[in-house]
């Protein structure tokens, strides 16, 4: 990753404004394009508070900011302020992938520092960062006399909103520990405990998302309500209840307020981001984004087993037979499931008979991996731990330098379990110091990540590319054995801008059989086109065609999947309304070809969309997919109609989506 172009950092940045008032001292900071706005202050009991608007419109009320610490006097009030810093920054950094080539980091950044003004005068830093798109702060504990180990017992960061908003939100360990729930919407009121990403319809007509950003060595922030209208942080404790153990220096993550005027804004917002640090990986060449098939599907509807056993998936033969199959397509690599020693029996009971270097005796590792290499596949390893991540630590350097000596140069990871080692949660500090480890050693045998069970992304992949995609959602995997059956349209809408507010995400897209049964009786509740818009609409550079081989042979609609992108230089959201519709349009990374990805709930609709984002001057081939006569996601998932038509920035194209449906069109520039 390289930071290049217009970098400048002003010292001393105008916008500060000080004054006095008798009791306080307030601090206003404007965003660089002067659209929102934060004013930080002590209260009369000397506590930081600060409050964010936009064009003068409130996004969060007067909010109070603390710590409070097992054993020792919490950190809240009886602060005075003894000196500020702020400059500006204007940078654009470049990304090996994403959504976009190119990042521009445009920000305002204001630094408190706080002592308390008697006792044991201990001192803690705020750092605001405001862009036009929202707001970052964090809080640095310096090292001092005062304060060295700590336990946390309670961060007292306030979100107050001026109004009952309704809010998307997912509950907190409740349903499950790693995300994999219906986003919901309703009033703050009706909510208690709900993870972040979290997103606001406010009733002053903003969107907002509450998250955060390069959660490292901490507790990740869930948001408890604390009174009308307004969340505090809540940080995931470890079983013994502290929430997290720390030692001055120390800082906490960014805590994130994203905020637009329209769902697109909050979907495009890169705050995230740039509040993470740039890539610890320096060559950043054996990072390949890529398109994979996987021994998978046929597990999650029982053609197949991960044990061993009469239908054990993971054999030499079908592996083999998938990697004929992704060479004949010019897929880049295919998962195998179930290849290694431990899934024999209940494995999600206890993961201790994992062995990450074991292969079963069918599955001949050296002659597959050789037999991939020789047809330009790579596999895609799977390390299942079943919440076993201590006995996995024990392995990770073993099982990494096998990967990388037999060239399988991506590891997907899973962590299917209530508790990490029976006890912590996934997005304890716990989880999240486990989650780094393995990153980290990934990257030092050069093994790319794809993790499912995860803690939620806070932007890490920014500083460790490796880390290419996540799961930490209700991905395509329900549609195989979920008892309420299956994925319903409106989720696959709401997506976006929710989960896909914390980074890529291993949704699996991909189905084309709708035919198939399964005990649960689950089924993929979308039209055919749908699930081609989705490789647009959900971003992850590592991306699954997650349907068995056989149902992909022969069928036209492939074409799509062959040839759609996982990583785009440029992205943008056109009219959107959460959990009903979206149209995503991307550009390839050469900068030639568009694509574009619409998805409706289950209401059929007509969208008429403005090509004005396609280069003037150019004609473009538009080829499209779009739901066929009768399409219909609960009685014909099947009928696609593909069409070809010339079209330029000026042309609106009528698309016309089915129930559960959608159009998919990839747009390539016609020689003149
Ligand atoms: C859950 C993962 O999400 C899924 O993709 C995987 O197949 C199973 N665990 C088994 O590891």
């Amino acid at each position: 990753m390289k930071n290049t172009f217009y970098s400048c950092c002003l010292a001393a940045f105008a916008c500060v404004v000080l004054w006095s008032c008798s009791s306080k001292k307030a601090y206003t900071l404007q965003s660089p394009g002067k659209k929102n706005e934060l004013v930080f202050e002590l209260t009369k009991t000397g506590q930081p508070q600060y409050r964010f608007s936009l064009h003068g419109k409130s996004v969060i009320e007067p909010s109070l900011l603390g710590f409070e610490f097992h054993d020792i006097k919490k950190m809240t009030t009886g602060f005075k302020i003894l000196s500020t810093e702020s400059n500006t920054v204007d940078e654009t950094w470049e990304q090996p992938w994403g959504e976009s080539k190119k990042v521009r980091d445009h920000h305002n950044q204001l630094i408190v520092h706080l002592k308390e003004s008697e006792g044991e005068q201990r001192l803690v830093d705020l750092v605001f960062r405001i862009f036009d798109d929202g707001l970052g702060f964090r809080y640095v504990f310096p090292q001092q006399p005062n304060l060295g180990k700590v336990k946390i017992a309670n961060e007292i960061t306030q979100f107050t909103f001026a109004d009952d908003n309704d809010v998307w939100w997912i509950p907190v360990h409740s349903e499950n520990s790693y995300y994999e729930s219906y986003y919901r919407k309703t009033p703050i009121s009706k909510t208690d405990t709900i993870n972040t990403p979290a997103t606001f319809e406010t009733k002053n007509k903003l969107y907002v998302a509450i998250h955060e950003a390069n959660l490292t060595d901490f507790a990740s922030m869930t948001l408890s309500k604390s009174a009308t209208n307004q969340y505090k942080s809540e940080l995931v404790p470890w079983a013994d209840g502290v929430k997290v153990y720390a030692q001055t220096p120390f800082e906490t993550p960014w805590r994130t307020v994203i905020v637009g005027e329209n769902p697109g804004d909050i979907a495009t917002s890169n705050v995230m981001l740039n509040l993470n640090e740039p890539s610890k990986i320096n060559d950043v060449s054996w990072i390949k984004p890529s398109k994979y098939i996987g021994i998978w599907w046929g597990m999650h509807l029982e053609k197949y087993s991960w044990g061993q056993g009469p239908k054990h998936g993971a054999t030499t033969a079908i592996t083999k037979s998938y990697i004929d199959f992704a060479a004949k397509h010019k897929l880049d690599g295919v998962l195998v499931e179930g290849w290694n020693v431990g899934w024999d029996g209940d494995w999600t009971a206890d993961g201790a008979a994992f062995s990450f270097t074991k292969p079963y005796p069918d599955f001949d590792l050296e002659a597959i991996t050789k037999y991939a290499a020789e047809k330009n596949v790579k596999l895609i390893g799977h390390h299942e731990t079943a919440g076993a991540s201590k006995h996995y630590e024990g392995q990770l350097e073993d099982a990494f330098k096998l990967y990388h000596k037999l060239g399988v140069n991506t590891v997907k990871t899973g962590y299917v379990n209530k508790f990490l080692d029976k006890k912590e949660w996934h997005d304890s500090q716990y989880g999240v110091r486990h989650y780094r480890k393995v990153i980290e050693t990934a990257a030092k045998h050069q093994i790319m990540i794809d993790n499912h069970e995860p803690v939620k992304g806070t932007g890490l992949q920014r500083t460790w590319p490796n880390l290419m995609t996540q799961e930490g959602g209700r991905g395509q995997e329900y549609n195989a054995w979920s008892s309420d059956g299956g994925n319903t349209p409106e989720h696959l809408v709401t997506l976006p801008f929710t989960r896909m507010l914390s980074g890529p995400f291993d949704y699996t897209p991909g189905n084309f059989d709708f035919g198939y049964k399964t005990p649960q009786g689950a089924k993929v509740l979308t039209t055919l086109a749908n699930q081609l818009a989705l490789y647009v609409v959900i971003f992850s550079p590592l991306q699954m065609a997650s349907d068995l081989p056989e149902n992909y042979e022969g069928k036209p609609e492939f074409q799509f999947v062959k040839e759609v992108p996982c990583i785009w230089s440029e992205t943008k959201f056109l009219d959107s309304k959460i959990a009903e519709y979206t149209t995503v349009v991307r550009k390839d990374t050469e900068g030639h070809n568009w694509y574009l990805g619409s998805i409706t709930n289950k209401n059929g609709r007509q969208i008429n969309v403005p090509l004005s984002f396609l280069d003037a001057g150019k004609s473009y081939k538009a080829e499209i997919y779009a739901d066929g006569p009768g399409a219909d996601y609960k009685t014909n998932p099947y009928p696609v109609t593909i069409s070809s038509k010339t079209v330029n920035n000026k042309t609106v194209l009528e698309l016309n989506l089915a129930p559960g449906g959608g159009t998919a069109i990839k747009f390539s520039p016609v020689p003149n």
